[in-house]
């Protein structure tokens, strides 16, 4: 997995930041629960939901993208190693999950920082990645090198998500799908 360190002129007194990425089955409970409390700052449910919802749903393969800072986890993001059709074939795809930062430390160049990690643990994982995000938050991908996916080429076969007003309202993305859409695409979140 990728590991990697930088600092930043641009963050207050010069804090040190840390990227990492690991697979859930190196995590301990402790970080799963900083995530799960990350994560409820915006996903608003309880943290026992929270930490609910992970033991349920995330694999031990899925890839976790943290962002600290003086240890403090500030980023995150969840890559579930999933499957798709395409033609009635199956492949694998990434699940691009749960972006993140925390809200004292959003509108600092972090968010960048993060996607472009992202990307790049993406670029050595191979399969395509997909997103659903709010039309909001488009022009963000956008600038990052993900991709919009047309909504006639893809349906989300097993899943309903409860932060979209219908499933019109939702926008996919992809990161890393080379070839011509032809058909359209299946995706499986669980
Ligand atoms: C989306 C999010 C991660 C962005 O983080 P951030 O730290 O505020 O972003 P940055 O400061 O790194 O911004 C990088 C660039 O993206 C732009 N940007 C930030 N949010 C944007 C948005 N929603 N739409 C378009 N551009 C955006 C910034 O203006 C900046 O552009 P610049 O470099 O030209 O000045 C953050 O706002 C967040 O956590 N939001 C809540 C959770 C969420 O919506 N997640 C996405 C779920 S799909």
């Amino acid at each position: 997995m990728l590991r990697s360190f930088f600092m930043r002129k641009t963050l207050q007194q010069d804090k040190k930041f840390t990227l990492i990425s690991l697979k859930t089955g190196d995590l301990n409970k402790k970080q799963i629960l900083s995530i799960c409390k990350l994560k409820n700052l915006y996903w608003s449910w309880t943290i026992p939901k929270q930490f609910e919802w992970y033991k349920k749903t995330v694999k031990k393969t899925d890839i976790n993208n943290m962002l600290l800072i003086e240890k403090k986890l500030v980023g995150y993001t969840l890559l579930r190693k999933r499957k798709a059709f395409e033609n009635s074939k199956s492949f694998i795809y990434y699940y691009f999950d749960s972006f993140i930062l925390h809200k004292k430390f959003r509108n600092k160049g972090l968010g960048k920082i993060l996607i472009l990690f992202n990307n790049k643990v993406l670029n050595k994982l191979k399969p395509h990645s997909f997103l659903t995000c709010s039309k909001k938050t488009v022009p963000f991908y956008l600038k990052y090198n993900w991709k919009i996916l047309p909504k006639n080429k893809f349906k989300i076969m097993d899943h309903k998500p409860a932060w979209f007003n219908s499933m019109t309202s939702i926008n996919g993305m992809t990161y890393n799908l080379d070839k011509k859409i032809k058909k359209k695409i299946f995706y499986y979140f669980n």
